[in-house]
Formats: C-alpha cells, sequence, structure tokens
C-alpha cells in the first residue's frame, strides 16, 4: 500500500490481495454444517469477510472524492418497491400451514445471490483511454483489482467457504426445518412471466460499448442493492416470528450477517459511479460528454423501469399457483380473503432524481 496524498489517513492503492484480506476471526460462521465466510471476533460480534482493507479503502476513496467537489450518488429510500407478499401475508400464509410461496422466495432470494458472482466477468475497458482525468487512486481504477472479485465471493461463496446463497438457505432451512423445496424454483426465475426479455437498446451509442455496457451492469447491480434493504427487512420480519419460526433467533441473525455484508458493496459501487460523473468521457467519435449525464441517464432509465416492473412481476409470481395452495388450507376461501385485505397498494414516486437537467428545469 502507498499513500498518495498525506492529507488522507487510509492509503487510496491497494493490491488485489490487500482488498481481498479478511484478517483473523476468533470464531468461523457456520451456515448448519456449511463453513461461511465471515465470523465472530473475541465479543462475539460479527465481522464481514475481506473488509479488511476494502472497508477503510473505500472510505478513504469517498473522502478523496469529495474533497475534489465531487459528490457522491444518493438514491432515495422512498423508491424501494415493497416484498411482496408483504410480512403479514407471509406470516399469514405460514400460520395456515401455506408454506410454498415464502419457502419459494426465500430460496429465489438465495438463488439470486449466487447470480451475483458475475460481477466478476464485467468487462472493463482501459479507462484511461476513454476517461479524460486521471483515475489514479480511485474506486474505479481497483474494479478488476478485488473490487469485482470480493463482491463476487460474498454473494456466491469462494472454495470451500460459503456466501449469501447458502446463508439465505441456512436462514430458510433454520425457520422452517429443511422445507421441502418447490422443484421449479429455478425454471421459474429463468423462464417465469415476469422474465420477459426486455429489449434495450443503448442510451449511449457514442460511447465505447465496453464502457457503456460496464456503467449499466453496475448501475443495475448498485440498483438491486439498494433494494435488498427491503427484502432484508422482510426476511427478518418473517423468520424472526416466532408463531411460524422453528429458530426465530438464529434465522434472523443470519439475515443481519448478510445484511451487514451488502454494505460495502453498496458503498463501492456508488462511490465508483460517483467517481465518473465527476469526470468527462471520450466517445467514440473524438466528443466529450459529462460523466454525470451519463450516469445520471443511466440510473434514471433503470430506476425508471425497475420501480414500474418489480412489484408487478413480483405479484404475478406469487399468484401464479396461490389458488392452488390455498385448497390445501382448512378454509380456501376465508384465507384467501384475509389474504387479500391484507394487500399495501404501493405506487412509485413520480421523479427518480435523476431526471436529465434540461427537463427537470423545465418542470
Ligand atoms: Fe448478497
Ligand atoms: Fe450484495
Amino acid at each position: 500500500m502507498s499513500t498518495s496524498m498525506a492529507s488522507l489517513e487510509a492509503p487510496l492503492e491497494y493490491s488485489f490481495d490487500e482488498l481481498l484480506e479478511s484478517g483473523e476471526y476468533a470464531e468461523p460462521l457456520m451456515a448448519g454444517d456449511v463453513l461461511c465466510h465471515g465470523g465472530f471476533n473475541q465479543e462475539g460480534v460479527y465481522r464481514s469477510p475481506r473488509i479488511l482493507n476494502r472497508k477503510p479503502a473505500i472510505l478513504a476513496w469517498q473522502q478523496s472524492l469529495q474533497a475534489s467537489g465531487g459528490d457522491l450518488i444518493q438514491i432515495s429510500p422512498d423508491l424501494i418497491p415493497p416484498q411482496y407478499p408483504s410480512v403479514d401475508q407471509s406470516v399469514l400464509l405460514c400460520r395456515n400451514g401455506v408454506r410454498e410461496p415464502v419457502v419459494r422466495a426465500l430460496t429465489v432470494i438465495s438463488v439470486v445471490e449466487g447470480f451475483g458472482a458475475v460481477i466478476r466477468d464485467v468487462k472493463v475497458p482501459d479507462l484511461a483511454s476513454w476517461v479524460v482525468e486521471p483515475i489514479q487512486g480511485t474506486a474505479l481504477s481497483h474494479l478488476r483489482g478485488g473490487l469485482f472479485e470480493a463482491h463476487a465471493r460474498d454473494e456466491a461463496g469462494w472454495g470451500e467457504e460459503g456466501g449469501h446463497k447458502q446463508m439465505w438457505e441456512a436462514a430458510r432451512d433454520l425457520a422452517f426445518e429443511k422445507p421441502e423445496i418447490p422443484p421449479d424454483v429455478l425454471m421459474r426465475i429463468m423462464g417465469g412471466p415476469g422474465k420477459k426479455r426486455r429489449e434495450r437498446k443503448r442510451l449511449f451509442p457514442e460511447l465505447d460499448e465496453t464502457l457503456e455496457s460496464m456503467v449499466t451492469t453496475m448501475c443495475n447491480v448498485l440498483i438491486v442493492e439498494l433494494f435488498a434493504d427491503e427484502v432484508f427487512r422482510w426476511g427478518k420480519s418473517v423468520l424472526s416470528n416466532s408463531e411460524i419460526s422453528a429458530e426465530p433467533e438464529r434465522a434472523a441473525a443470519m439475515v443481519g450477517y448478510i445484511q451487514s455484508d451488502e454494505n460495502p458493496h453498496v458503498e463501492y459501487l456508488r462511490t465508483a459511479l460517483s467517481e465518473l460523473a465527476s469526470r468527462t468521457l471520450k466517445t467514440v467519435d473524438g466528443k466529450t460528454l459529462a460523466g454525470k449525464e451519463v450516469v445520471d441517464g443511466m440510473l434514471h432509465a433503470l430506476l425508471g423501469q425497475m420501480i414500474r416492473t418489480r412489484p408487478a412481476d413480483q405479484k404475478e409470481q406469487a399468484h401464479e399457483n396461490l389458488s392452488e395452495l390455498f385448497q390445501n388450507a382448512a378454509n380456501p376461501s376465508g384465507l384467501k380473503e384475509e389474504f387479500l385485505s391484507l394487500e399495501q397498494n404501493w405506487s412509485p414516486p413520480e421523479r427518480t432524481g435523476f431526471e436529465p437537467q434540461a427537463a427537470a428545469c423545465a418542470e
């Protein structure tokens, strides 16, 4: 590590191995009989994996950005759609012996966490040739140098160690005592009704295609990571309910450990995107474009779409076999009525907060 700016406490340059370092734990984290990442210190407090240097590094990059006049991207928590079925609906179903939708939802979450490993395959162009200002000592210059890899390992596990995929499975199995998993979970995720391929045309065709694609993926993942706040709130509330959970404390604690691991994901992504937004990008035809225009434009487009489609998709998926499942309950029509009486109506906010400048002024 070398200190590039004497005024900052933590260095701005790290090697790949340094960003992946976890340090020592007094006790490892076990999810059932699976060894997981992270662990506990002497006081029994959980410590996330790979944050020994990654955490101070991200903070140092954020301070450096702000010291040079850059702003950190803030996405409003008002944009986060609620999880479906809601906590109350999920508890109602489980209480009536209809656990499938909740077991399915938890399994889907674990599978999606495992998909997080694709972040290590994101292609990073030669940034120095597409960004006008220097990028040394930034999160942006460490994406391939450990940040994407640490993120991938956190989500999907690495080697012998389980990651979030295995931790969500463990939370589910603790609460519901190794429930039967619906056999079509994966099939529905891949080809379910909500997963119709949405054609996306390039928003910034004047940019290098690899650069645009990287920004798109990073914005997408940042939004998913932020929306996960609601998934964690839901997961902890449902799994800690002693009426329906066999291990309320341990299951909810496991979700809490996963949640604390997500913080560095949100932070490095918004830092790197903010760094890009405070710089100038070169286009393929030799002109330039403000990074802010690209990052804000991308976030606006993706958020605008996701806050509208995600709630509808989740609801459509849940309702696919709900009537059939209600038939197993003691009083199918009564249960259905009560379930529907708990529907929450959520409408996405009018604005994403990343509206293009001209439009924002015109309103
Ligand atoms: Fe995760
Ligand atoms: Fe994550």
